[in-house]
């Protein structure tokens, strides 16, 4: 007799600033993981896009240096669950050829577009059928800017693809999508899980573009002997739906069930709660979207710049603070984070608008922007580091109480994403919020939750809770400290105030 082979799960991350894979074993130990960064293409003010072949570079790099890594055969993996960002749009040709470069979900050329289909489809409509509003972000109004800017290429379109679907189809050969990020789309039937086929018509959008929306721990297809041959992975491996990275990143975190609800402060900054019936924000300042659980979907408030603002700051203004980490073999957060735990909650009467992308939750608005407001001679670059933390936190606030006005009762809330490695910020969002924040022993993100439905869709785990609990435990705890509730109050109070007061001043097209 010999040992049986374990077996192993993968997942597979397309994100925003790179590839990532993880390798995750069946007891739910992290086996390896690698990633791979590939380059953000700004080609003017607001527009925001990707090469779909940088994706897939990345993919193989990572799937590549996995299996060197961990020395897996590739017999022994048994599932491959694909993440990654959310609402971009990937062109297609007849040859199943990317057209133009893909259009991402930070990309806001689209306001006439997304202002068009509202109107053309119907307001109440729209809100009916993907109980969201048409944002700029979201996949429709790209394909629509695609047919008003560029006729020729539109001419020959022949499927749309969110970016890790174009994965999975060079992986799989098959079309197909999951119904965590179909939502993400402005054209999908959040309610009934299938896509919006009316709303298809009324656009004059063929059905045939858009590929079949699986639940997320479903098989799509499985990996064919090309993808076997790039990749190194074995052919007929499973591919499962998988999800967008907040849905997966949600399962990643264990976040399937009512009570539980996360704050990920990533580049972008996302609290996110799960629903057994879909609630809908009366001003719809939230997404409403299935979730990666079969028969759950899904709120979130999502902020454009939290990690991201913070990270401006450094390349803006941190010069200094860069040069000392290099020298001392640091990283230069840490030290801006230092410099701004000495100042005192509130940041002495400095406020600090994150709006440096415009935003999303809790306003819609794609020409907001950054705000430093109330600065003295007094003020130092310390405070603004604190006001620009402080500021981040309190539009998680916002979006936790629209989520708690639509039912989401956390009893704690999971902190995850670059920014929550910091037990300052961690602290200080549980100060503003008032609720406590733990963090768990594995923080791969959407990886981890795409490796998990993996595992469900392969038989290893009978539920997308189930594998959860295998792998996730809470590890820290950050209450709330009620000396700075005051102060915070305070100075949330003129956050709140703020946009309000300056909204009309910034600079919009006529
Ligand atoms: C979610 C969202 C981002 C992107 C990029 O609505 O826009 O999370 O998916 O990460």
């Amino acid at each position: 007799m010999h040992a049986m082979a374990k077996r192993y799960v993968l997942g597979l991350d397309i994100g925003t600033s790179g590839a990532k894979a993880v390798l995750i074993e069946e007891g739910g130990a992290l086996a390896g993981k690698a990633s791979a960064e590939y380059p953000l293409l700004t080609p003017q003010p607001l527009w925001a896009e990707q090469n779909p072949s940088d994706w897939w570079q990345g993919a193989k790099t990572t799937i590549q240096q996995l299996l060197s890594q961990t020395g897996v055969a590739p017999s022994e993996i048994v599932g491959i669950g694909l993440s990654g960002q959310m609402h971009g749009s990937v062109f297609l040709d007849e040859q199943h050829q990317p057209i133009r470069p893909a259009l991402l979900w930070c990309d806001q050329r689209t306001a006439e577009e997304c202002a068009w289909i509202t109107e053309k489809v119907g307001e109440q409509n729209v809100l009916n059928w993907t109980l969201n509003p048409v944002l700029t972000g979201f996949q429709a109004g790209k394909i629509i800017w695609l047919r008003n800017h560029e006729p020729a290429n539109y001419a020959r379109l022949n499927q749309v693809l969110l970016p890790k679907d174009y994965i999975r189809f060079l992986l799989t050969g098959v079309f197909a999508t999951e119904v965590s990020d179909a939502s993400g789309t402005a054209l999908f039937d959040v309610r009934q899980r299938d896509w919006a086929y009316e709303m298809l018509d009324i656009l004059e959008l063929p059905r045939e573009w858009f590929p079949k929306a699986y639940e997320s721990p479903e098989i799509s297809g499985r990996l064919s002997a090309w993808a076997a041959q790039e990749t190194g992975l074995a052919e007929g491996t499973p591919v499962v739906g998988g999800g967008g990275d907040q849905a997966a990143g949600a399962v990643g975190n264990g976040i399937v069930e009512e009570g539980l609800v996360s704050a990920s402060l990533g580049t972008s900054g996302v609290v996110f709660a799960p629903l057994k019936t879909p609630a809908v924000d009366p001003q719809y300042r939230t997404h409403t979207f299935c979730h990666a659980v079969p028969g759950m979907w899904h709120v979130m408030g999502v902020m454009l710049m939290a990690g991201g603002a913070l990270r401006w700051f450094r390349d803006t203004l941190c010069a200094a603070e860069i040069e000392t980490a290099r020298a001392m073999g640091k990283d230069p957060y840490d030290l801006i984070l230092a410099e701004a735990s000495a100042v005192p909650p509130g940041s002495e009467g400095l406020t600090f608008l994150p709006y440096l992308s415009g935003e999303r939750t809790p306003y819609p608005d794609p020409y907001a922007r950054g705000v430093f407001f109330g600065l003295t001679l007094s003020h130092t670059k310390a405070h603004m580091a604190r006001a620009v933390l402080e500021g981040v936190s309190f539009g998680m606030r916002d979006s936790l109480e629209i989520l708690q006005a639509m039912g989401a009762q956390p009893r704690e809330i999971r902190a995850t994403g670059g920014g929550a490695k910091s037990p300052f910020w961690r602290q200080m969002m549980a100060n503003i919020t008032g609720i406590d924040h733990v963090t768990i022993n594995v923080d791969e993100g959407p990886a981890l939750g795409a490796a998990l439905l993996a595992g469900v869709g392969a038989g290893i785990w009978q539920s997308v809770p189930e594998a959860c609990q295998a792998v996730i435990q809470i590890t820290t705890l950050s209450s709330p400290n009620p000396a700075h509730r005051e102060a915070y109050e305070r100075a949330h109070h003129t956050y709140r105030a703020l946009y309000p007061a300056v909204q009309s001043l910034f600079p919009r097209p006529l």
